[in-house]
């Protein structure tokens, strides 16, 4: 097993370090580093090595996780180029939305550099994690990544860093979205006299359904499974009307657009 290191044990970090843990129970040589050690507790309990030095952490590793907010990125890089670490062996896995393979390049030489794009629902293994490969990455290194990620979820190969703008809009920034949907119809529940406890549960219970349904009936389109609950003239065609009135699909796609408009600022601050 390589040595990993993790820069910032925060968030991110540590649901992706709970799922190599899952899955590779010989992964005992894991670093943590983060400016709190009190913070990092969490990750010693499960026999990692945590550090306030982010120098320590990525020197005594093979492959390196950035797990800083994107705004923070360029002074830890800059902190470990300026203290001499020697990038041309290790692999840089950065989690950063809207940092570029090339910024983190120019400010480390690291030939080596992989981006992903995580999502929250890998808490619970659920997740749809994108990945971007650079050309230069070989193919045994390129299956060990895939296995420290797979246990998130989903992992879903892209072909390009534009790849990981979009699916970091598109499952990144989407569970945001829904549980937006799911507020809105618990409030209408709560609007209609259900108790807030029972609201809650009608709401899970129409996400889980809902999902199923689409799992389930995998080779129908969805706009079948939604025509399956229209009669035309019918209570769900009237609400769908105003769906419709209210433009939901432009709106979407208003969202989205707005989302990567967003993330290509982003690219040209850092
Ligand atoms: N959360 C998501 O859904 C999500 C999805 C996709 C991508 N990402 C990316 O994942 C990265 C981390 O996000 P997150 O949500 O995990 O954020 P987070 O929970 O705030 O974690 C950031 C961590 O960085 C640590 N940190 C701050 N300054 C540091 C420094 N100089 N050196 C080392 N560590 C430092 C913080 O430690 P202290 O708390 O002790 O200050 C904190 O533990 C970001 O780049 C984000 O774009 C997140």
């Amino acid at each position: 097993m390589s040595k990993i290191a993790f820069i910032g044990g925060g968030n991110m970090s540590s649901c992706i370090f709970d799922g190599i843990k899952r899955a590779h129970k010989d992964a005992d040589d894991i670093y943590v580093s983060g400016p709190h050690l009190e913070k990092l507790a969490k990750f010693a309990d499960k026999k990692a090595k945590i550090t306030t030095s982010n120098v320590e952490a990525a020197k005594e590793s093979d492959i390196i996780f950035l797990g800083v907010k994107p705004q923070m990125l360029t002074s830890v890089l800059q902190e470990l180029k300026d203290n001499g670490i020697d990038f041309s062996a290790k692999i840089l896995v950065s989690m950063a939305a809207g940092f570029k393979i090339a910024s983190i390049r120019r400010l480390t030489a690291a030939p080596y550099i992989v981006r992903i794009m995580p999502s929250t629902p890998a808490k619970i293994g659920l997740g749809i994690t994108g990945i971007y490969f650079e050309n230069g990455i070989d193919d045994k290194n390129k299956k060990l990544i895939s296995s420290l990620l797979e246990p998130l979820g989903m992992l879903c190969r892209l072909n390009s860093e534009e790849g990981i703008n979009a699916i970091g809009a598109l499952a990144g920034s989407a569970p945001a979205f829904l549980y937006r949907f799911f507020e809105a119809v618990e409030h209408e529940c709560i609007r209609y006299g259900f108790s807030q406890s029972d609201a809650r549960k009608i709401v899970e219970q129409l996400g889980l359904g809902t999902s199923s349904m689409v799992i389930h009936n995998h080779e129908t389109p969805i706009s079948a499974l939604r025509e399956a609950v229209t009669s035309k003239g019918g209570t769900t065609y009237e609400g769908l009307q105003q769906m419709t009135a209210f433009k939901f699909e432009e709106m979407i796609e208003e969202v989205f657009k707005a989302c990567m408009k967003k993330t290509h600022l982003f690219e040209e601050m850092f």
